[in-house]
């Protein structure tokens, strides 16, 4: 992997909603599985490039807790993927530096894939090089959900619950916030993605399917988020 970067400010923290896997594969007259397979193909080297732009986490939404609603094949196919790219990918990504996060429910995932996604988690928990954090599973909603019934569970009083406390019980929680998200695909929508983290995090939409999002694409994104005016709500301090 390459390192270095040419942007005075690149995001800390950057998630993509990789869409557009079945539009790919349908103009090429290819099932949509296939679309997938070609979506997983990209991560590689757009983590590698990610890297080399200084990025420090990458967050990619996988698999949607709504995602369960797609035909029984398109969803055991995702499943499959998930699984063969661990079995495939680990070693090496591991070999790379690249620590591997999940967000998202245990519950829910066949148990011999949950006990894969543990042993990826375990085996990576101490590289530093990048942070790729699986949002497989994931639902913002559901996200916010689990954290609430955590901290009543941990028996917090209502004065304990700070923005602070709470984003910690979020799957997210030692993660700092994304900077940008990119979607791909076309649509201009969050569709339910770190809806909490991302309260102030800038926004990228391209047509580009995700198959075909490549380290140009990411340059042209990471040119416009260092253009934007980021002022978190306050108003800019004269220079
Ligand atoms: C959206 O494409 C993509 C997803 C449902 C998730 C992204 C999944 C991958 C890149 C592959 C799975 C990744 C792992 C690690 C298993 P879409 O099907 O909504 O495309 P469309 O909008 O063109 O139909």
């Amino acid at each position: 992997m390459t390192s270095g970067t040419s942007f005075r400010r690149v995001p800390y923290h950057l998630g993509i909603v990789m869409d557009g896997n079945g539009r790919w594969a349908q103009a090429r007259g290819m099932p949509r599985l296939l679309g997938h397979r070609g979506g997983v193909n990209n991560i590689r080297p757009v983590l590698e490039a990610s890297v080399g732009f200084g990025i420090k986490a990458l967050t990619i939404y996988a698999f949607s807790t709504e995602n369960w609603a797609r035909p029984p094949a398109e969803v055991s196919g995702l499943m499959k993927l998930l699984s063969e790219t661990i079995r495939r990918q680990l070693a090496d990504l591991h070999a790379n530096g690249v620590q591997i996060r999940h967000s998202g429910r245990m519950a829910g995932i066949e148990p011999g894939l949950q006990q894969q996604i543990r042993d990826a988690l375990e085996l990576t928990k101490n590289n530093q090089r990048i942070i790729l954090n699986v949002a497989f599973n994931y639902g913002g909603r559901a996200e916010i959900v689990d954290a609430v019934r955590q901290i009543i569970q941990d028996g917090l009083k209502p004065d304990d619950v700070s923005e602070d406390v709470f984003a910690r019980y979020l799957y997210t929680g030692g993660l700092p916030d994304p900077d940008l998200i990119i979607r791909t695909g076309g649509e201009y929508r969050l569709s339910n993605f770190l809806i909490w983290q991302a309260a102030y995090a800038e926004y990228y939409a391209t047509p580009t399917f995700w198959p075909d999002f490549d380290k140009e694409e990411l340059r042209r994104a990471l040119q416009d988020f260092e253009d934007r005016d980021r002022r978190f709500g306050k108003v800019k301090t004269p220079s």
